[in-house]
């Protein structure tokens, strides 16, 4: 891997994701989006991982997708590479992935912060999709999440204008979950990462799978699929277990099973 850095277990069953082109403010070329869609399929695959922490550096989550590796492309260019596409495996992620944004989330890189199902920033993040100042506009989901998240007064005025939110502003519109310090919000990150880590894998993705399916489908559709997968947990052993445990007034041990 040149342009990312994975650690498997950071904490028992939580890995790091790490953007590693720090010179570029993590511009994120081709090449880091197939090596992150890998590292993803990898993770999500391997069943000693139940929630993954995608995080750049103090300075910048991801400064956008790589304006120099786009300026010179035609539109069939840009159609026939169809560079989307790893976005959209990225989404189909099963397990958790926790944004850990300290610095610049623009373009494409809130984009990134926003297709993660969670958003725990620092002070210093600043989000934005700055596209407009370039002559273009969002590909990668902005113009859809954005509005999904802040609503579209909000999000029309961020996006045709271009400007940049602070965390707090971020965080007073619902665009993420929490603002943290820097220098505890990746030790706040991986709090709620362990949280999540300790409960059954079985039933964080099917809830997961659930509270995505609200953004996707009308209300009735919605609350069927639930149903299904509430029903569902019920065939898994870790739901025995969760239950029992309860009532037996002990700790539950989840396998994943
Ligand atoms: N693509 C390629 N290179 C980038 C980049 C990007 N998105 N963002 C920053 N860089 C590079 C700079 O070119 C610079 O490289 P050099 O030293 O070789 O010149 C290096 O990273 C450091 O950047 P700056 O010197 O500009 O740092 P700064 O602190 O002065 O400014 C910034 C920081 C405000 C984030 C500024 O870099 C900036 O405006 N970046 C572009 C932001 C942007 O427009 N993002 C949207 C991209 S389009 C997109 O993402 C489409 C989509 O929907 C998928």
């Amino acid at each position: 891997m040149n342009f990312i850095k994975v650690e498997e277990q950071i904490e028992p069953f939580v890995a790091l994701v790490e953007l590693n082109r720090p010179k570029e403010l993590n511009a994120l070329n081709h090449e880091l989006m197939e090596e992150l869609r890998a590292a993803l399929a990898m993770l999500d695959a391997n069943a000693s991982v139940r929630v993954i922490i995608l995080t750049g550096n103090d300075k910048a989550f991801a400064a956008g997708a790589d304006i120099k590796q786009m300026a010179d492309k035609t539109a069939i260019e840009m159609v026939m590479e169809d560079r989307f596409r790893t976005w959209d495996q990225i989404r189909l992620t099963k397990k958790p992935i926790i944004a850990a944004v300290s610095g610049f989330a623009l373009g494409g890189g809130c984009e990134l912060a926003m297709t993660c199902d969670m958003i725990m920033a620092s002070e210093t993040a600043k989000f934005g999709q700055p596209e407009v100042r370039i002559g273009t506009i969002p590909g990668a989901g902005g113009t859809q999440r954005m509005t999904k998240a802040i609503g579209k007064a909000k999000s029309m005025e961020l996006i045709l204008s271009g400007r940049f939110l602070s965390a707090q502003e971020a965080l007073s519109y619902g665009l993420v979950n929490h603002v943290f310090p820097l220098e505890t919000y990746m030790m706040e990150t991986i709090k709620l990462a362990k949280e999540i880590a300790a409960y059954s894998p079985v039933a964080v993705q099917l809830a997961k799978e659930a509270v995505n399916r609200s953004f996707e489908t009308h209300l009735e559709e919605g609350l069927a699929f639930e149903r299904k997968s509430f029903y569902l947990t019920f065939a898994s052993e870790d739901q025995k277990e969760g239950m029992k445990a309860f009532v037996e007034k002990r700790t539950p041990s989840y396998k994943g099973k």
